[in-house]
């Protein structure tokens, strides 16, 4: 049995998805163990307060934050940000890569919009896909190294509620988790000395719902000839509706972070992050033939990730 990599300090983290929510802990907490991080988004400003945050709370030294622009569903992007890591951290090592990014969104399959299917599919699922494909040498290259993928509770419950269809982030979250499971393997038999874990949230207070508008909304422009008007009472519906998700979460993303890193530290693959997360596994494997029925009540009556239209 592998010894699980438990000391943080002067190892090298690239974490996808660093300008807000749980990409942002991640960074705070790692960085506070002495751990250098190397962050992307697509957001830069975001990236930047991120790595306000994390110097204001006082840097072991020698500890560095990199930031670095990319859209992690293009590899070319992603290539990018490998270069800019090993540039920017003068390093040829990888020991620790959190496939965070994601939005949520994407919708129904029969009566959705196919571009905001395929853009929420190619963020959560080819984000985590290339981001894996790119950093493998240098994870290679670590003396030990982990793999931290994110999916969801959408990752074993294809299901946001029975009224609700919901198919583009199950689908993305699905192959996530199975990849990860995948890889677990893989990795005992040709590179033991990675390990790997894949995350599952339940509802963490972030700025997901909001960030997932402005993403569906940008695209809905795109596809639409002349553009989509936002009008001033709309808007503050879905700011309202994003920010009560990010408040009345049960569970924080520092919380979450704290949870996903721990899961690392005890080289656990499998990191429910939240008790919703936890019950509705159980009820999920408690009665697996049911979970779908229209009339299947989710032990926590839970709506995670709608997306705010
Ligand atoms: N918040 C929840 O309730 C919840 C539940 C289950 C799973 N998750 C998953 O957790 C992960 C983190 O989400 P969060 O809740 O912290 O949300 P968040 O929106 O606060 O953070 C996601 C970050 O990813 C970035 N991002 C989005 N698209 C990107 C792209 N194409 N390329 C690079 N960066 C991109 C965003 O700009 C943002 O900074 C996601 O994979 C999400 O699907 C969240």
């Amino acid at each position: 049995m592998i010894e699980p990599l438990r000391d943080f300090a002067g190892k090298v983290a690239v974490i996808t998805g660093g300008g807000t929510g749980m990409g942002r802990e991640l960074a705070k907490q790692l960085t506070a163990e002495g751990c250098s991080v190397a962050l992307c988004d697509v957001s830069m400003a975001n990236m930047e307060e991120t790595k306000r945050q994390c110097e204001a709370a006082g840097l072991p030294q020698g500890t560095r934050i990199v930031c670095h622009v990319a859209d992690v569903s293009d590899e070319a992007q992603l290539q990018a940000f490998q270069r800019a890591v090993a540039d920017g951290l003068k390093t040829e090592k990888v020991h620790l890569l959190f496939n965070n990014a994601g939005i949520g969104g994407g919708g129904g399959f029969v009566r959705g919009t196919r571009a905001e299917w395929e853009r929420t599919f190619n963020v959560c699922w080819y984000g985590v896909y290339y981001s894996c494909r790119v950093f493998l040498p240098m994870l290679l290259k670590a003396e030990r190294a982990h793999v931290t993928n994110t999916s969801s509770v959408n990752g074993f419950w294809a299901s946001i509620g029975p009224n609700e269809a919901h198919t583009a982030y199950p689908a993305a979250k699905f192959a996530v988790k199975g990849f990860t499971e995948a890889l677990l393997t893989d990795f005992r038999l040709n590179a033991p000395h990675i390990t790997a874990s894949v995350v599952m949230p339940g509802h963490v207070g972030t700025a997901i719902m909001l960030n997932t508008h402005t993403e569906m909304h940008t695209i809905r422009n795109a596809v639409t000839a002349g553009g989509v008007a936002l009008d001033e009472d709309r808007r503050q519906r879905i700011e309202k509706v994003g920010r009560a998700f990010e408040e009345r979460a049960p569970t924080s993303a520092a919380e979450a972070a704290t949870i996903i890193l721990d899961g690392v530290r005890a080289n656990r693959w499998r990191i429910l992050v939240g008790e919703d997360a936890q019950i509705i596994d159980k009820a999920v494997r408690a009665e697996p033939e049911r979970v779908y029925d229209a009339d299947w009540r989710n032990p926590m009556g839970l709506s995670l990730e709608k997306p705010a239209r």
